[in-house]
Parts: structure tokens; C-alpha cells; sequence
């Protein structure tokens, strides 16, 4: 049985490296555990121009062996921050108009990907299956290739792709997908995604084929934690300050992706035509800074800055803040306590990969006294939880109507839409689509 070799731009950090964070790394823990495995990957920090290929910094924790290596900053700037998040993430969640095309960042995303090729290629062994992560590694199954491995090689894209329409706004797209021929398997999140790129593949000649693997979370863990961070002193602050108000709880990165600026202006709405919630409910927006040296980053934040700040000078009174916005991270265990108080989450993607956060939402609940899930139609997760109520983000009186269902909403009512939502998270898991997948990349190997 031969090691699984997992590879993805973003490596847990050492700290997560034993509590694992997001449910990617919950379900690669599980899919790592019990075999010999190495996950390869970015350390996170930069280093000087250097002509040699560097050599990745070992570091093995539970069995698992971390390789990473340093990028240099030119090669951060091209690879990661422009051609990946300032191109590739826009076009793929529907956002062409926020993409910035420069050949030369298309050509250093190609470099990286060589450099991962060329340094992994040392620590790899005949028997191994690789499974390369998201949309900053489309090229390396096919730069692996170009060295001569012959090792099974799984892709999983976690983020949305897009019809062909969108997908050929990238000069030379056709180039990008015909890459995808290198691996044994392409994993995507929805059946959605998979008709998209199987529609770019056709139109294009190209001989792969894309198949739907949902990722989901560790419920069981994820419950345990909500229960425990309860009598904890972070979640008792929060309830104690709510002073009996019902919480309305939105939890992301800080994203264009996430329709932040459209759920805002949604709750503001809902302040507007049902008056009698005023001084009745807190929204809690938590939403940590991410890729804060990408331009469009930057004015997301000036703009929900503006934007909440106006909201609270023209709603607020002196005893009532509507809005609580904070960009600084919350600890995992808080934030599964936060959810657990949380009455209404409120989760209003534009376009979305799949959305972990519904899903911990769900598995955080008590399921005798369970919250509400307000869920965007376009997030991944939807086509699991249509027992959410499913809004559509760009309509924000659509968001203050579901705010007001969700307030009216009787115990019983919730208990009948949080059921079949806890079924589908519990039978969904992140150890479920890793292994899933897995079985299918291998498949036919020990014949
Ligand atoms: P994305 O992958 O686009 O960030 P997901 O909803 O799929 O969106 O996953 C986000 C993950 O990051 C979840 O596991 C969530 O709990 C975690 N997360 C999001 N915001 C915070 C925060 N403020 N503090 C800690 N963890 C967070
Ligand atoms: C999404 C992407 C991941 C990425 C994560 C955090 O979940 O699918 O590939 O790692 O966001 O973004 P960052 O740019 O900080 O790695």
C-alpha cells in the first residue's frame, strides 16, 4: 500500500497541524490517518530571489510528514496573489469583470507550479497516490508528468468553475484545462460544476472528464466542540451582552464571494419594513481578512467599513447597536460555541465552492431547540439543504423576508427544516468525500 502524497497551495500550519481547522484539513486528517502520508505545499513565508530549487522543511506530526517550501516574493506576488486570487478566484466564482489578465503572472503561476513539480518529484516513491488541491496547482499533474511520473494523480477543485462562456475570458483557458488530461481523476464539489467543465472539456477536445465529490465536515467532532465552548468565557460575554436579543450570526472570510455588501444592505432592509424587530435582534458579522495585499480585497474592506458604520449612525439608538462587524479571527472552539447561540445564521454567498459554514452551523445545533439557516442558492451547499431557507443575495428585500420568517418561525417549524439539514451534514462528511474519492482514484490499482 503506497503513501498518499497530498498537495495544496495552502499547508495547515503547525499549530493546526494538531486541531485541525477547516474541513479541508479535518478530512485529510481522517484520509491521512492510519497510512504513511506527506502533504506538500507553501510554507506560508518568503524568501530571496535564489537560483537553486530549494529544498522543503521537514516536519512530521501524528504520522503525517509536512514538506514546505519558502516562495520568493516575485514568485508570491505572480503566482498567488495576481494570477491565482486576481484572475483565477474571480473567474471562477462569475466575477470577470474583477479579473486582471497580465501574461507574465500567468507565466510565473506556471514557474510555481514547476518548482512544486520538480521539488516533490525528490520525495516521491513508486507506490504513491497523489492528490493535488484547488485552483492554484491546475498544471502540476501535467508538470509531474513532464518528469516522468507515472503515480496515480487526483485534482480536486474546491472552488466553483464556470460554463465555457466565462471560462474562455481567460486568454488561453483552452491551454489551462487541456492540463486536466495529466490527472487520473478531477474532482469537483457540485453536479453543477461537473456539467461546466465537462462542457469546457468537450468544446475543447479534451480528453478528461469531471466528477462530483461534496465535501462536508467532521459533525460529530464539530457538535462536541459547540456543546463544550458553551460555559466557556468568550460565549458567555457574547450571550450576556445580547441582553435577551435574538442573534443573527454571519461568519467568512472577507471576500467579494461571500456577498457581505448585499447581506448588509439585506439586513438594512429588514430593519426598514419590519419595525417592530428594532432594538430586537444583533447581527454579528464575522469576517477576518484575507488576501489583504490583493487590490480588490482592499476595497471590499473600505466599502463594509463605509457601509456598516452608516447603517449603525442611521439605525443604532444609544442603548442599541444593530450591526457587530470584526475582522480578526475567532478561535475554532469559540466559534462553534457562537454558532450554538446563534438563533438565525445568515449566509448570503454570490458564489460559493461548497460553504463549510453552513454546514457547522447545522451541526452545532441543539437539535431539540435548533437555530435557522438562511442560505444562499448559489452556495455549493444548497443543492444538499433546500431545507434551508434558500434566498437569493441580490435581492435584499428577499433577505429581509427570510430574516422575518426566520423571527416568526415556530419551535416546531425549525425542528422540521433543521432535521433533514442534520441527516444530510451527518451522512455527508468530510471523511465521506476523502474517502470516496480516494477509492475512486485507486480504483483498478490493486487488480
Ligand atoms: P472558504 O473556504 O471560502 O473560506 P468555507 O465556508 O467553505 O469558505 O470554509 C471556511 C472555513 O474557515 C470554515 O471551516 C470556518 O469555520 C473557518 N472560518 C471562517 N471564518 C472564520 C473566523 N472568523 N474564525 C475562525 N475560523 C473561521
Ligand atoms: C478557499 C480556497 C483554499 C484557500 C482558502 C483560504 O477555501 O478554496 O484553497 O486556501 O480559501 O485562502 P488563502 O488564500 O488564505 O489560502
Amino acid at each position: 500500500m503506497g503513501r498518499l502524497i497530498i498537495v495544496s497551495n495552502r499547508v495547515p500550519s503547525p499549530r493546526e497541524r494538531l486541531q485541525p481547522a477547516g474541513g479541508l484539513t479535518v478530512g485529510l486528517r481522517d484520509a491521512v490517518r492510519g497510512n504513511e502520508s506527506l502533504w506538500f505545499g507553501w510554507s506560508g513565508a518568503t524568501t530571496d530571489e535564489r537560483d537553486d530549487d530549494p529544498l522543503p522543511s521537514l516536519d512530521v506530526v501524528e504520522g503525517v510528514t509536512y514538506a514546505t517550501i519558502d516562495l520568493t516574493a516575485r514568485q508570491l506576488e505572480g503566482f498567488y496573489q495576481n494570477f491565482s486570487n486576481g484572475l483565477l478566484w474571480p473567474l471562477c466564482h462569475y466575477r470577470v469583470g474583477l479579473m486582471t489578465y497580465r501574461r507574465s503572472d500567468w507565466e510565473t503561476y506556471l514557474e510555481v507550479n514547476a518548482l512544486f513539480a520538480r521539488v516533490l518529484v525528490e520525495q516521491l516513491q513508486p507506490d504513491d497516490v497523489i492528490w493535488v488541491h484547488d485552483y492554484h496547482l491546475f498544471p502540476l499533474g501535467q508538470a509531474l508528468r513532464d518528469l516522468g511520473v507515472t503515480n496515480r494523480i487526483g485534482f480536486f477543485l474546491h472552488i466553483p468553475c464556470p460554463p465555457w462562456s466565462l471560462m474562455r475570458s481567460l486568454p488561453g483557458a483552452d491551454l489551462l484545462l487541456r492540463d486536466m488530461e495529466a490527472y487520473d481523476l478531477v474532482g469537483v464539489q457540485t453536479q453543477e460544476d461537473v456539467e461546466n467543465m465537462n462542457q469546457s472539456f468537450s468544446l475543447c477536445g479534451i480528453a478528461a472528464r469531471a466528477q462530483a465529490f461534496a465535501i462536508g465536515i467532521d459533525p460529530i467532532e464539530f457538535h462536541r466542540q459547540a456543546i463544550a465552548s458553551a460555559d466557556t468565557p468568550a460565549v458567555r460575554r457574547l450571550v450576556e451582552s445580547l441582553h435577551g436579543r435574538t442573534l443573527i450570526l454571519g461568519v467568512d472570510r472577507l471576500d467579494y464571494s461571500k456577498g457581505l455588501p448585499e447581506r448588509f444592505a439585506g439586513f438594512e432592509a429588514f430593519l426598514e419594513r419590519f419595525p417592530q424587530y428594532r432594538g430586537k435582534v444583533t447581527f454579528l458579522q464575522i469576517a477576518p481578512v484575507s488576501r489583504g495585499d490583493v487590490p480588490e480585497y482592499q476595497a471590499l474592506r473600505r466599502q463594509l467599513d463605509e457601509q456598516v458604520g452608516r447603517i449603525n449612525g442611521v439605525h443604532a439608538s444609544y442603548d442599541w447597536t444593530p450591526v457587530r462587524y470584526m475582522t480578526s479571527p475567532v478561535p475554532r472552539d469559540t466559534l462553534a460555541g457562537f454558532y450554538r447561540e446563534a438563533d438565525i445564521a445568515l449566509i448570503t454567498p454570490l458564489r460559493d465552492g461548497m460553504n463549510l459554514v453552513a454546514k457547522e452551523y447545522v451541526a452545532a445545533q441543539d437539535p431539540d431547540d435548533p437555530g435557522m439557516l438562511i442560505l444562499s442558492h448559489f452556495a455549493g451547499a444548497a443543492p444538499e439543504m433546500m431545507d434551508a431557507v434558500l434566498v437569493n443575495p441580490f435581492d435584499p428585500d428577499e433577505i429581509a423576508d427570510a430574516l422575518a420568517l426566520a423571527m416568526e418561525a415556530t419551535r416546531d417549524e425549525r425542528i422540521a427544516r433543521f432535521t433533514p439539514l442534520d441527516v444530510e451534514v451527518r451522512r455527508s462528511t468530510a471523511s465521506v468525500w476523502a474517502r470516496d474519492f480516494l477509492k475512486a482514484l485507486k480504483a483498478g490499482l490493486d487488480d
